[in-house]
């Protein structure tokens, strides 16, 4: 009795310690979230747009909505939070306590908000992280409570932003297994327009946890206000935008509640995952340079490092291939000037040998009769070459017909008593149970301790959560969904500890799974399985606008073999280089422009792979029958245009392409490259000097009417 009566005359007094409104700043160098404490003791959240210049300004500004919205009170809409206290009480009041801002690295601010209810002992923090110069902002939400049983938790959204608009446009980047990150915008009217999923593990098959918010008007690359969001959750996510009675937007973002209360026990923190965003006045293209410039720093594994180009033998020979067949493709590695040779699927199982995708995960034992000298021979080959050995595992997963699902039946995400269905005829193991978390660590631990010399690893996640069921998680399974993703992390930090310059890539089918979580502890992803050149050249352009081109893996194949080597190599070059096919499927002359196009793309480093891009054309416009993308390094003194028609319209009218980015002052030599053998360059002015200030305002006629033709040119200041 007597401590309630203190803690309630505690919470008394911090709930009226505000008695004039105070402005809380979260600012970059181009971005500025107010949220201001009320002499009501809430929080609203003021404003969010371009920095304002003057503080004496922030007391003119109107209150806003109150920012991490709360169900049971007196709001309509959908809620940021909503927990279900011991005595059954579904409501939350909460009241602004206190904030802390510090500067935590160079260039880096986080303020902390202090929220907490004024009848329950419930606290929730508002985390907001400002990286000034990327004008990004991060945030995510702690919750926290000192009641006697656990508190339910129903929904525990990382993030709730408001917007008071005329207009509200969406763009989603939504699709499918080899149709990734397919764009398209629609109004926001009055309701909901969600975006979650709830696959569980390969969870973004369908949609990533992305999207660009245009306010007044639609945004194009140059021009408009445009908020870019992402979560950095490797699993279900939601994103809730929802246009109330008063035309204002409210944004929700965090981890999907569907099927994952849960319960959090007294004194432990809920901390959830972070949600990053940034804003442009002036259109997309600013905006996703801020987030490539943000994660190459701060976020992307080894961000400012290289990256290795690479020979999978995955379209080349599926699961056909023995040791001689390797070190052949090996060979085809070294003729091409690659740095690395990676090995797909297909190396492990001999109870039940991995032959096909019905059997064999699970057991990470060289196949015998494949490679009858083991890994170590394979790495020996390539050492030999002087090139890098890599290799791909899929380590979540089992077959039902494996040795480690006969074994480990306790392990695998199964509905006891109900008949399997699978996801190409695989399951997942529980990565909620640590035993299980040792065994996944394990599998990269092996093969790191058997065989150091593996250099690189394709980390797969082909199946969602099937036949959903924790054997571990017993009366607790709404857990399932995110102790999943966190016992994912607890292995992915094992690693990364132990093997910490170990580059990985994180494919999912193609791109089922990618977050600014997971490349934490991946250099790069797997776009798509889909690699026509033509397809590339949408699914690419979606993923340039968070992600940038050293984190996005595109390989040249055999797919659509009506476009040409070069048009092929031409896509890929615009992200991070790789090949999937056998020599023998080239000519020698496709073979020497390969060789030459790798040279390029290792010279060009620092403009594709640490410098800004520019999307001058993109594949969506008009009749889709041409694309452009420009990468300038950040010194300006080096650019590359690619440039791209796909099935141009006869007679079309084809005008200059503008170039951006450039030195208005400088002179800069234009010299088409990555041309075949014996071809010389069509393009009007190759070789040419021109001023920055003509490229970028008249431009040049990178663009043909010819079908599939594709150019590079390379743009260097003199
Ligand atoms: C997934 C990947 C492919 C390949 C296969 C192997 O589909 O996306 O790149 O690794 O698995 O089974």
């Amino acid at each position: 009795m007597r401590i309630k009566a203190i803690l309630s005359l505690c919470l008394f007094t911090l709930a009226t310690a505000v008695s004039a409104d105070e402005f809380i700043k979260i600012n970059t160098n181009q971005v500025g979230l107010v949220l201001r404490a009320a002499d009501n003791g809430r929080l609203y959240q003021s404003y969010l747009g371009k920095r304002l210049a003057n503080e004496s300004d922030l007391q003119h500004l109107p209150k806003g909505n109150e920012a991490y919205l709360t169900h049971g009170m007196e709001d309509y809409f959908e809620p940021a939070i909503e927990v279900h206290h011991n005595d059954a009480n579904p409501s939350l009041l909460l009241k602004y306590v206190s904030h802390t801002s510090k500067n935590v690295q160079p260039g880096v601010d986080e303020t902390v908000i202090t929220l907490q209810d004024d009848k329950y002992p419930v606290t929730v923090k508002l985390h907001y992280v400002a990286y000034a110069k990327e004008n990004i902002i991060k945030t995510f939400t702690e919750i926290s409570h000192q009641e006697k049983k656990p508190l339910k938790l129903e929904r525990y959204a990382s993030a709730m932003l408001h917007f008071s608009r005329p207009a509200y446009y969406l763009t989603e980047f939504s699709g499918d297994w080899i149709y990734e990150a397919t764009m398209s915008t629609t109004p926001l009217n009055f309701g909901k327009k969600v975006l979650d999923t709830k696959l569980g593990a390969r969870a973004n098959m369908f949609t990533p946890p992305m999207f660009i918010l245009s306010l007044d008007k639609e945004s194009s690359e140059n021009e408009g206000e445009v908020i870019l969001g992402t979560l950095g959750w490797t699993g279900n996510f939601r994103f809730t935008f929802e246009v109330d009675n008063k035309k204002d937007l409210r944004v929700i973002a965090g981890i999907n509640p569907y099927f994952s209360e849960y319960s959090l026990p007294k004194g432990e923190t809920f901390r959830t995952p972070d949600f990053y965003f940034t804003y442009s006045d002036c259109g997309r293209g600013q905006a996703s340079r801020n987030f490539h410039d943000w994660a190459r720093k701060y976020q992307l594994k080894d961000g400012q490092e290289d990256r290795m180009t690479l020979l999978n033998n995955w379209e080349a020979t599926y699961f056909d291939f023995n040791e001689d067949k390797l070190v052949e493709l090996m060979g085809d590695a070294v003729k091409l000037g690659v740095d690395m040779f990676l090995l797909d699927d297909g190396w492990f199982g001999n109870k039940y040998e991995r032959h096909s995708d019905t059997q064999g995960l699970g057991d990470w034992d060289e196949t015998q009769h494949k490679l009858p000298h083991g890994i170590q021979k394979l790495v020996d080959e390539a050492a030999k070459r002087n090139i890098k050995f890599g290799i791909w595992i899929e380590p979540e997963m089992v077959s039902p017909k494996s040795e480690l699902y006969e074994k480990h039946k306790d392990w695998v995400i199964h509905l006891p008593n109900r008949d399997e269905y699978y996801f190409r005829n695989q399951m997942v193991l529980d990565l909620s149970n640590p035993e299980v978390q040792d065994f996944v660590f394990g599998v990269v631990d092996g093969l790191m301790t058997k065989y150091p010399g593996i250099a690189y690893f394709k980390w797969d996640c082909n199946s969602p959560i099937t036949n959903i069921y924790s054997p571990y998680l017993k009366d607790k399974q709404t857990h399932l969904y995110v102790d999943y993703v966190r016992g994912l992390y607890k292995v992915l930090d094992r690693i990364k500890a132990k093997y910490p310059k170990l580059p990985m890539m994180l494919c999912s089918g193609g791109s089922g799974r990618i977050d600014y979580e997971a490349l934490q502890y991946f250099t790069e992803f797997w776009a798509s399985d889909n690699t026509d050149p033509i397809q590339r050249l949408f699914i690419q352009y979606g993923y340039s606008f968070f992600y940038p081109a050293k984190s996005m893996s595109a390989h040249v194949t055999t797919w659509n073999k009506n476009a040409s080597i070069k048009f092929r190599t031409d896509v890929a070059m615009m992200g991070k280089l790789g090949f999937d096919i056998k020599l023998s499927d080239m000519s020698g002359d496709d073979l020497t422009y390969c060789q030459g196009a790798v040279k390029n793309y290792k010279r060009l480093r620092p403009a594709i792979m640490e410098g800004d891009l520019y999307r001058l054309v993109s594949p969506y416009d008009g009749t889709r029958s041409h694309a452009a993308n420009q990468f300038v390094s950040k010194d300006k003194n080096k650019a590359v245009v690619f440039a791209f028609d796909v099935y141009p319209g006869y007679g079309e009218k084809i005008l200059p392409v503008r170039l951006e980015g450039l030195d208005a002052g400088k002179q800069y030599r234009v010299k088409e490259i990555n041309l075949m053998p014996n071809q010389g360059s069509s393009l009007e002015g190759n070789d040419r000097v021109f001023s920055g200030d003509y490229l970028m305002k008249v431009g040049l006629n990178l663009l043909t009417g010819n079908k599939l033709y594709s150019r590079v040119v390379e743009i260097t200041a003199e």
